[in-house]
This record gives structure tokens, C-alpha cells and sequence, in this order.
């Protein structure tokens, strides 16, 4: 496994690859980021992953300069994934200017939901990704259902501008106890996070909910929400939504999501089930 940390390197170690896959991370890596570099081990002889701490996806109160970087510990993780090069650029290599030109979702995609709670976040996502995008020129890139409306948003840049680039998905890897793996997790303190996994179950109680016939989303979520603030967490969302576009659905729709964002303690948790 090489480490390439400027994009003149990268480029020239990846021009004779007919077909990579490409897995872009921010790093600190568990077992649900070397879950998506196995399935992209699957799509393609040569894996590219990125460890890059996006700056342009960070609102001005978020933790950016706080991001836990562990780069000797996701080295090892990738090399046992069986990632080929690792695209790792400084801040000033990857954006040596400010950047200024950026890629903007449509609002109904970016300012609803995770969007609503951190303004200009996908703004940065969507941005990133097509610059990550450009440097790789990957044939299949694979994304975390974890991040559900981050891997729509993808979709959807993907397929308007005209990117030859597979997206797959990959399912969401939890602990034993449910909890949704995720970098954010080590800032829970030992009592958080024994109560961490009550976000999943109340998941799991709504779509069990839903399978048996129930139809009056906007009760189960003012429910739902009122459920977790009484077992002391601050919830930003939680919501009953088409998978495609993660609007409201109709009462006759299927193939849902429902999604949440909660803070517990200081710690900002999202997490998502399929229905
Ligand atoms: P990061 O949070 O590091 O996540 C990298 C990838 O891992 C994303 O596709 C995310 O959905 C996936 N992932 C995270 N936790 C997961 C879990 N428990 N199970 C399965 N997949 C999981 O998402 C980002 O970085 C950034 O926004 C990025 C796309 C790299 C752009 O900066």
C-alpha cells in the first residue's frame, strides 16, 4: 500500500489502472469504513481510499480543529482492507487557495434534514466529492447508508453531471449492542455510551410500527421525538421518508427511510433504518 500526499503523485501512480474503486473517508477509520474498502476490493483489482478532514463541510461551531486524526492506526486498517494507494493531501495541497467554486446541491435535497440542523454542509460534501472524484477518476465509488441523504446527494451529482462513476452502497455496520459505528462515537462518555443505543431502537420500534400497518407518520415522529427528549436527549430530527428523493411520503408510498439526528450530551449521533 502506497500513501500518495499531493495529486501530481496520485494521478501518475493511477494513469495505467484500467478500473479502480475508490472509497473517500475523513479518516479515523472503524470496521464500517473497512467494510466499504471490502466491498470495493470487490469491484475493481486496484482500491483508492482518501483520508482527507474536509474543512468546507464544518460549520464555524463544529468540530473541525477537534476531528480526531489517527493516521498511523487507519494506515494499518486500510492495509489490512486491502487498500492499494491511499490519497492523503494536506489542507494546502487540496485546496491551495480558498476554494471558491463550489458544487450546490438543489435545496430540497441540501437544506432539508441533516442540511436544515448544518448549513452549507452539503455544499461541502457535494464539492469535495467531485474534486475527490476528479483526481481518482474512480469507474465504482462506494458510500455508507450511514450517511443516508449524503449518499443521495452523491447519487444525484453523479447522474446530472454526467460522472462516469458507479455509486454502491454499503449497509451500515453497528456495534453488538446496534449502535451505528462512527468516528463521533469516542466523544460519548461511558454513561452515553451505555444509552447511545436507544437512537436504533426507537428506529426499529417505528418501523416495526410501520410493517404492521401504521400510516400517520407525523404522530410517530412528534412521538418519536417526544420519547427521546423524555429519556434526556436533544433531538434536531426524526423523520418518515421516501428513499429516492427523502420527501414526505403519501400514505400509499413505499420503500421508506426514517432518519434521526440527536445530540446526547455534546455528542451529535445520526442514524437511519430502511423500512
Ligand atoms: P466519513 O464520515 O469518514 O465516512 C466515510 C464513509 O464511511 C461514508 O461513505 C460513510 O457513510 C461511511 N460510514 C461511516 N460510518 C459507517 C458505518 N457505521 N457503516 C457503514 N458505512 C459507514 O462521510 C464522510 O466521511 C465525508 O463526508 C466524505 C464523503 C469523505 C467527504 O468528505
Amino acid at each position: 500500500m502506497i500513501v500518495h500526499p499531493t495529486i501530481a503523485g496520485l494521478r501518475e501512480a493511477l494513469a495505467a489502472q484500467p478500473r479502480i474503486a475508490f472509497v473517500p473517508t475523513m479518516g479515523n477509520l472503524h470496521e464500517g469504513h473497512v467494510a466499504l474498502m471490502r466491498i470495493a476490493r470487490e469491484h475493481a483489482p486496484c482500491v483508492v481510499a482518501s483520508v482527507f478532514v474536509n474543512r468546507l463541510q464544518f460549520g464555524p461551531n463544529e468540530d473541525f480543529d477537534r476531528y480526531p486524526r489517527t493516521f498511523d492506526e487507519d494506515c494499518e486498517k486500510m492495509r489490512e482492507a486491502g487498500v492499494d494507494l491511499v490519497f492523503a493531501p494536506g489542507e494546502r495541497e487540496f485546496y491551495p487557495a480558498p476554494q471558491s467554486c463550489f458544487v450546490q446541491p438543489h435545496p430540497a435535497q441540501a437544506d432539508i434534514l441533516e442540511g436544515a440542523f448544518r448549513p452549507g454542509f452539503f455544499r461541502g460534501v457535494a464539492t469535495v466529492v467531485t474534486k475527490l472524484f476528479n483526481i481518482v477518476r474512480p469507474q465504482v465509488a462506494v458510500f455508507g447508508k450511514k450517511d443516508y441523504q449524503q449518499l443521495m446527494i452523491v447519487r444525484n451529482l453523479t447522474r446530472e453531471l454526467a460522472l462516469p462513476i458507479e455509486i454502491v452502497a454499503g449497509e451500515t455496520v453497528r456495534a453488538a449492542d446496534g449502535l451505528a459505528l462512527s468516528s463521533r462515537n469516542r466523544y460519548l462518555s461511558a454513561g452515553e455510551r451505555l444509552q447511545a443505543p436507544q437512537l436504533v431502537r426507537l428506529l426499529r420500534e417505528m418501523r416495526t410500527e410501520i410493517l404492521s400497518g401504521a400510516g400517520d407518520y407525523p404522530r410517530m415522529e412528534r412521538e418519536a421525538l417526544e420519547n427521546l427528549t423524555a429519556q434526556g436527549w436533544q433531538p434536531d430530527y426524526i423523520a418518515v421518508r421516501k428513499r429516492l428523493d427523502l420527501q414526505s411520503p403519501a400514505a400509499h408510498d413505499s420503500s421508506l427511510v426514517i432518519l434521526a439526528a440527536a445530540r446526547l450530551g455534546p455528542t451529535r449521533l445520526i442514524d437511519n433504518l430502511e423500512v
